[in-house]
């Protein structure tokens, strides 16, 4: 569509612009106060000290992730780069598409069936804790499960008979997490005065001597299979990975996709869908695409525009930053009638992964490399709990207050009641009278 080319918005001086501190404190108020103020969903401001283009529309950040991909360079490594080294994140152009190739290889059809067992043993042992006479805390609930799986798969680690290791690895990651939040807050000073990011940066030193000894005796998962590698012969480069895959940041984001498919079919009016998907796999599936949709566990993300390029009709120099917009992109009208609506059945005609009408995984040549692994968790969670429980939400999706970045997540425990099927408890009963 032809737009008049100027850049809504103001880019603000240095420093004294800088509205860093105002999106940190609250994204989603701080994307429709200004799309409102403007009247766009595409405008220009200053976040981390540089100009910032802030993209909302749906065919804006399309345009981001896969037609002006060659333009862009990854924006992350201001944030973790000395937090998690050298990685895939951080690299660009030749270099990024060699890793992803590399690392394509933990990832194949065979590697996702040899890490089965592993998520089957975890999700076994934490079913058994699940007690229905009381509500479940699901986010913490699911980010416990995520964490064990993601150690025992990337670190290799037996995190049932390793507790205290299993401990001092969540402790360190947890410190890196809070070193990664303090980045945008220190935007006047440097981020080497702050305590959390020194914590933060002694966390790695001793996750990554950790990581190597895994490295030495592990006998399942990435480690073993990275052994397996041709193209990834360096060491440092490995280490990094196993650092960045084992971090809080992908437990979280399960655990909050997790979180958000229960509330939404917790609820009264779509307790019928809890039937359908238990009967019907590919109701599961247009349930996990509209919750996608609707609660990505990212809410966009960042680019640095290294070669002038043209976004839903406007120029963006080179230089500037870009923040994409998942969750505005997901609720455009312009894509998605009723875009605030949950509507699973609106992905009854689509193919939505070649059709790249969703980006809770990216896009185009940066997206998720770990995205079937993902499904495969979830999927192994979600029809665990459908075969022996119905759940009741006692929260509304709506009534959740969220911390945004860098994953969505709650900042109260949000309850679910999880409750035996009456046909097992009969099952049961026959049991028993038998015995
Ligand atoms: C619910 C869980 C997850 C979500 C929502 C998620 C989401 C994403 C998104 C949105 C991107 C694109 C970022 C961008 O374009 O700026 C991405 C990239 C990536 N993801 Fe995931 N991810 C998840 C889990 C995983 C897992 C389990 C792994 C691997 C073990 C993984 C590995 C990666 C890597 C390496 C990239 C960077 C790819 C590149 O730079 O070319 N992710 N992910």
């Amino acid at each position: 569509m032809a737009k008049n080319n100027k850049l809504p918005g103001y880019v603000g001086w240095p420093l004294v612009g800088d509205k860093s501190i105002e999106f940190y404190r609250d994204p989603i108020k701080f994307y429709h106060k200004y799309a409102e103020l403007y009247k766009s969903r595409i405008f220009v401001s200053r976040i981390l000290n540089k100009p910032t283009v802030f993209i909302g529309t749906h065919q804006g950040v399309r345009q981001v992730l896969i037609d002006c991909a060659d333009n862009m360079n990854m924006g992350y490594k201001f944030f973790m780069g000395d937090i998690y080294g050298d990685n895939i994140l951080f690299a660009n152009g030749e270099e990024a598409a060699g890793l992803r190739e590399a690392l394509s290889y933990l990832f194949t059809a065979e590697g996702l069936h040899s890490y089965q067992h592993v998520i089957d043993r975890i999700i076994n042992n934490e079913f058994k804790q699940l007690d229905e006479n009381d509500p479940v805390d699901v986010y913490s609930f699911f980010k416990d499960i995520a964490t064990q799986i993601c150690l025992s798969l990337f670190l290799g680690l037996d995190t049932n008979q390793s507790k205290d290791l299993t401990q001092q690895i969540t402790d360190l990651t947890t410190a890196q997490w809070h070193g990664i939040l303090s980045v945008p807050l220190n935007v006047h000073v440097t981020k080497y005065s702050s305590t959390s990011y020194s914590k933060a940066l002694d966390a790695k030193v001793k996750l990554i001597n950790i990581i190597k000894e895994q490295r030495s005796q592990a006998e399942i998962g990435f480690p073993v299979r990275l052994k397996e590698v041709p193209s990834l012969n360096n060491d440092v480069f490995i280490n990094n990975h196993l650092l960045l895959f084992s971090s809080a940041l992908i437990p979280k984001a399960i655990a909050s996709l997790l979180m958000s498919f229960f509330v939404v079919t917790g609820q009264p009016n779509n307790f019928d869908l809890q039937a359908g998907m238990f009967f019907d796999k590919n109701i599961e599936d247009r349930v996990l695409m509209e919750v996608q949709r609707l609660y990505p566990p990212f809410m966009g993300g960042r680019r640095l525009v290294r070669k002038e390029c043209v976004i839903d009709g406007y120029t963006i120099p080179e230089g500037y930053s870009i923040v994409f917009l998942t969750f505005a992109a997901h609720r455009d009208s312009g894509v998605y009638e009723e875009p605030n609506t949950f509507k699973p059945e609106r992905w009854l005609d689509n193919e939505v992964r070649t059709q790249n009408k969703l980006f809770t995984f990216g896009a185009g040549p940066r997206s998720c490399i770990g995205y079937h692994l993902v499904m495969n968790i979830i999927k192994t969670i979600i029809q665990r709990l459908m075969t022996q429980y119905t759940w009741k939400s006692l929260t509304e999706e709506s009534e959740i207050n969220h911390k945004w970045l860098p994953v969505v997540r709650p900042k109260m425990p949000v309850l679910i009641d999880f409750n035996t099927k009456v046909e097992i408890r009969h099952l049961g009963d026959k049991y028993a009278t038998t015995l």
